[in-house]
């Protein structure tokens, strides 16, 4: 994959959409159970959110811009399948830091976008706010993180039935930055494709 790996690395670390061979392959299997389709024969999971989505629809035939709901509404979903818990970020928007966290996370895929354009010149583009961005994604998936791993350790805890991402790749490591790196790959492949692609259809 060329240099893909170094371009992304300050956002993305080692996950499945950076690494290749046997590192790639595991990461792979871990993942797969996620996209059986039994997974997906209960839409009972989304019920919540696709209302919580509508409750933000003004009523009164105002404009409203929809594609600031839909991130809202993907980071929700994705958070609530992957690992478990939802931040709900559509609740309200202060929980779980979600502004903070869409704002450098948009500012950390630009850059991550420009760095790709220069290819192995990719080291031209970065500095503080890069940095900065990227710390600040990084905060929100430990935050996550911490309280997903707190009930996975919490043996009365009822755990869910269906697949939950974070409970296995927290059974395969406890490296926390292993940990934290595979949840941002997959919060991006799950947020902004399907954000973009329910803005694109409306
Ligand atoms: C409309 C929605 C989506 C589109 C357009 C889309 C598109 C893509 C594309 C183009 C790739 C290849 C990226 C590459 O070059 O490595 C990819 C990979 C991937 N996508 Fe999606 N995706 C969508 C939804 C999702 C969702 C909802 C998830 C999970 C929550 C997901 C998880 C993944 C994963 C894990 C990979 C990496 C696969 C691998 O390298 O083995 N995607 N997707």
């Amino acid at each position: 994959m060329g240099p893909r790996r170094q371009i992304t690395f300050p956002l993305f670390g080692d996950g499945i959409f950076t690494q290749e061979g046997t590192a790639w392959k595991h990461s792979r299997e871990l993942l797969r159970p996620q996209f059986s389709y039994k997974q997906y024969q209960d839409l009972e999971v989304f019920r919540e959110h696709v209302d919580n989505l509508i409750e933000n629809i003004p009523t009164d035939g105002s404009v409203v811009d929809l594609q600031p709901l839909f991130f809202r509404f993907t980071l929700d979903t994705t958070t609530a399948f992957l690992f478990g818990e939802s931040v709900y970020s559509l609740k309200s928007a202060g929980p779980a830091g979600e502004p903070l966290f869409a704002e450098a996370f948009n500012t950390a895929q630009e850059y991550v976008a420009k760095r790709f354009r220069l290819l192995d010149l990719y080291w031209l583009i970065g500095g503080k706010k890069f940095y900065e961005s990227c710390a600040a994604v990084h905060k929100f998936a430990d935050d996550i993180l911490d309280r997903g791993l707190k009930s996975v350790a919490d043996a009365d805890q009822k755990r869910h039935s269906r697949y939950v991402f974070l409970d296995v790749v927290a059974q395969d490591s406890r490296d926390r930055m292993a940990l934290r790196h595979q949840m941002i790959n997959i919060f991006a492949a799950g947020r902004d494709t399907t954000a973009c692609l329910l803005s694109w259809t409306l």
